[in-house]
């Protein structure tokens, strides 16, 4: 039986507790241990206990029964997090709804929300979030940390680099290539690329920053 922590109490992981419920009901041999987050105030989060603070990591890794999911939303909090605790054992949680195509790579500790598609050819770096109904066409290639958030669509043949966000609701057309620690905004439309570390915006997406 493998036994879940979730890294983060906030909204993020409440839709993971979801994801891993639907597999227990699938019949997933799981369950969820607990919480940990730095923020002494929450106790817990739905039926779930808050163990400790995100440190408390270095305490239970060694139990091999334990995996990780980490649930914090933000890019570069999950990768800092990552970098700073060596968990050999994340929990890749994938919401059965979710449909993946045939040679697809999903690499250890990625999120899968419900009502995603991602099809043939893709690969997922670690710790990616693919949030609810995004759609990632064929061959894609979406970084470690990214997070491709609700109803975001890519085309054929995208890259999305390490860190990257792209926002609600974002189109990105086929073959087009997001740099690193870029932030699309919501609702935007990726008509050419992107370089690292730019916020762009708008139909067709204009950078900011
Ligand atoms: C792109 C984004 C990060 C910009 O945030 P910011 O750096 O704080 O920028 P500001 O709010 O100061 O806006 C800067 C300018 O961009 C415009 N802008 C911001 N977001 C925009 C968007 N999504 N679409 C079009 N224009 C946008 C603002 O109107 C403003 O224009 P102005 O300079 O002409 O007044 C943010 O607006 C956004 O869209 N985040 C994505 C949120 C999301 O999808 N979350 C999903 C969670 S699951």
């Amino acid at each position: 039986m493998k036994k879940i922590i979730i890294i983060g109490a906030g909204g993020n992981s409440k839709v993971i507790i979801d994801i891993i419920l639907s597999r227990i009901e699938l019949g997933e041999k799981i369950q969820i241990m607990g919480i940990l987050d730095d923020d002494e105030n929450k106790k817990s989060l739905t039926d779930y206990p808050v163990l400790g603070p995100v440190s408390r990591i270095s305490t239970f890794r060694e139990n091999k029964e334990i995996y990780f999911v980490n649930g914090v939303g933000d890019n570069h909090t999950r990768k800092r997090i990552y970098e700073t605790y060596s968990i050999e054992q994340y929990y890749t949680a994938v919401h059965p709804s979710a449909i993946i195509g045939s040679r697809v790579t999903i690499e250890q500790g990625c999120v899968i929300m419900a009502g995603v598609i991602i099809n043939a050819g893709c690969s997922i770096g670690k710790q990616a979030l693919i949030n609810t109904g995004a759609i990632i066409e064929h061959d894609n290639r979406i970084g470690a940390f990214a997070h491709v958030a609700s109803g975001a669509v890519t085309a054929g043949n995208v890259t999305v680099g390490e860190c990257s966000m792209l926002g609600t609701g974002t189109k990105v057309i086929q073959g087009i290539s997001i740099g690193s620690c870029v932030m699309i905004g919501a609702g935007a439309v990726v008509i050419g690329d992107i370089r690292d570390n730019a916020t762009a915006v708008g139909v067709p997406v204009r950078i900011i920053k």
